[in-house]
């Protein structure tokens, strides 16, 4: 098959049009079969639910080209899994988790000249997603739904790739207790809008948000989980109730527990301690593992010793088995990897 026109290497964490996308349809009670388009525009009520009071979910996976070849996505399953639980808790008709991975497959299948060859350290992001599309007006759930999967070519999702970066500590919330923080809602991005663009302003890459209630705790970046390296080189892992619950750093614990022998406490870890840590990293499907080189809170410049020039050396390893395991140079535990083509 003939790859696209791309410079694979040069690609970074942007929106490029692919040729076909995947869309079923919620109507009357039930999703209809679901299929390819190639329309990329969507038209709809100008009082549709996702217009008026932002009901939508969405989901983020890549799939790779594997080194002897193959096209392959990891862990479908837990995306169709997350979409399933976060569909629930703003009242949409869930979308089964079998259509879900099976569309998965027919999309990447579909647009497999725009996955990134081997060895650019480019990937195809899938981004399913669905939203009410019928009218509402007053506050309640739509009658209609959409779900829809497009596919775009991705380099490193901060700029500079590979180079620790400077987050700070945001002066604004993103979830709330028993809010939406622990689904990939929308409205938990729209929000988080005004202090990304703050923190661009001020030179920072992220914010880094607190627990609402306390403002105490580490709670993840606007689109990461948050991991720590301790003295001893173990892995340190924030737990609440109102963090996504990454897919990334779910791998990760795995991957560092029974691959490398690295121990795990995940618990509650608070803002004051995280100057003991050595080795700070954002996970999640586009940050894969991006090492922070520091934190600004308020002045307080919070430096990782081991993250200053690159990487530390336990997030490197984590990285190197992680993405070994992506992309098919490392065996896999079972179920995690996809075979597409
Ligand atoms: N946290 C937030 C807020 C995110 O947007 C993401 C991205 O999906 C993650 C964490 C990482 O999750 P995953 O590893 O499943 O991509
Ligand atoms: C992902 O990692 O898939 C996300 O959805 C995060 C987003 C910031 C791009």
């Amino acid at each position: 098959m003939q790859k696209k026109d791309v410079k694979w290497g040069e690609i970074g964490f942007g929106y490029i049009k692919t040729d076909k996308r995947y869309v079923c349809n919620y109507r009357n009670g039930s999703w209809d079969r679901g299929g390819l388009i190639e329309d990329a525009d969507i038209v709809m009520s100008e009082c549709a639910g996702v217009l008026q009071y932002s009901q939508s979910v969405f989901e983020g996976l890549k799939a790779y080209t594997t080194e002897d070849g193959h096209i392959v996505c990891f862990r479908p399953d837990l995306n169709a899994d997350r979409m399933y639980n976060s569909a629930l808790r703003l009242e949409m008709p869930p979308f089964d988790r079998e259509k879900f991975v099976q569309a998965v497959v027919e999309v990447v299948k579909a647009n497999a000249a725009w996955v990134p060859p081997y060895g650019y350290g480019a990937t195809l992001y899938i981004r399913p997603y669905m939203f009410g599309i019928s009218p509402v007006i007053g506050v309640k759930p739509a009658d209609d739904y959409q779900f829809r999967i497009f596919t775009t070519p991705v380099g490193a999702y901060f700029k500079g790739g590979a180079k620790p970066i400077a987050i700070k500590v945001s002066d604004f919330d993103r979830a709330a207790p028993r809010g939406t923080g622990n689904i990939k809602a929308g409205l938990n991005y729209a929000m988080s809008l005004h202090a990304i663009v703050t923190a661009h302003n001020e030179g920072y890459s992220e914010n880094i948000y607190l627990d609402p209630a306390t403002r105490t705790k580490i709670e993840e970046t606007g689109g990461a989980n948050a991991i720590f390296v301790d003295a001893d080189g173990n892995l340190v892992v924030p737990k609440s109730d109102s963090i996504l619950p990454s897919i990334t750093r779910r791998s990760i614990v795995y991957v560092a527990q029974n691959y490398l022998g690295i121990k795990v406490t995940e618990r509650e870890v608070l803002l004051s301690e995280v100057g003991n840590f050595r080795e700070m990293g954002l996970c999640g499907t586009a940050a894969v593992i991006s090492p922070v080189a520091r934190i600004n809170d308020h002045d307080n410049i919070i430096s990782f010793a081991d993250n200053q020039v690159k990487m530390g050396p336990v997030l490197q390893k984590l990285y190197d088995t992680l993405t070994g395991i992506q992309m098919g140079r490392i065996e896999a535990p079972e179920g995690w990897v996809k075979v597409i083509e």
